[in-house]
């Protein structure tokens, strides 16, 4: 699959479905091809991907360092949608590098997207930013997500609500096989061509 990770034009990525399908685990295979990032570490399970810290002034310091594969790990009281703008922020000031955000539906959910996280998508391509972020559901999501996606990845899901979510951009077709997808199988949909197809485990 062709993905553009950083520089010019740089991917906005999504990956959607149930826990356990498989998603970071796609996810963390594309970002090892990636030599710079940031990643929001919300569950504490990336500490192989990087330099680890719980300080986000840390991270401007680490890159300045040459440190460019910065993991972060919210303390608990930054588990917050002020604490995960503050950490879009500090992405803002980066450039040629994924900024990956894990559970990004406890953060920007619809009619309620911080404000950095939107101009993170807005502009971050500008900066050589690509942008990946993963959601166990469509519901209630920030709609600017997928919108905005270059690439979705949906994992299998059986919502009612979520499958219709994802049918103003996937076909409908396709989407119908998403509940009895395989395990770790997923549909790729690539915006440039609006086309989707499944793929198997990588
Ligand atoms: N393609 C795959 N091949 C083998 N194991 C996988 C694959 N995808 C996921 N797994 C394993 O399944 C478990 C759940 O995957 P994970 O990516 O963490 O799910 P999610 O992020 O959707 O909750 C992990 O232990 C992971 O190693
Ligand atoms: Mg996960």
């Amino acid at each position: 699959m062709k993905i553009r990770a950083v520089g010019e034009n740089a991917n906005i990525l999504f990956f959607v479905g149930k826990k356990y399908e498989g998603k970071t685990y796609l996810a963390k295979h594309m970002l090892k091809k990636v030599k710079q990032y940031l990643m929001w570490d919300e569950n504490r399970e990336h500490d192989d991907m990087g330099t680890v810290t719980t300080r986000l002034q840390d991270v401007i310091l680490l890159w300045n360092m040459k440190k460019r594969k910065v993991v972060y790990q919210p303390p608990t009281e930054k588990k917050t949608q002020q604490g995960f703008n503050e950490f879009c922020l500090i992405a803002l000031m980066l450039s040629n590098a994924v900024i990956y955000c894990e559970e990004v539906r406890l953060y920007a959910q619809s009619n309620k997207i911080p404000i950095n996280f939107a101009r993170l998508m807005d502009s971050g391509r500008f900066r050589g930013l690509g942008i990946w972020c993963t959601s166990r559901r469509m519901l209630r999501l920030a709609a600017e997500i997928p919108y905005n996606a270059d690439h979705i990845f949906a994992f299998k899901q059986k919502r009612v609500k979520d499958l219709e979510a994802l049918k103003d951009y996937i076909d409908e077709d396709v989407v119908d096989q998403i509940p009895n997808l395989p395990k770790y199988h997923f549909v790729h949909y690539i915006d440039e061509t609006g086309t989707a197809y499944i793929h198997k485990p990588i």
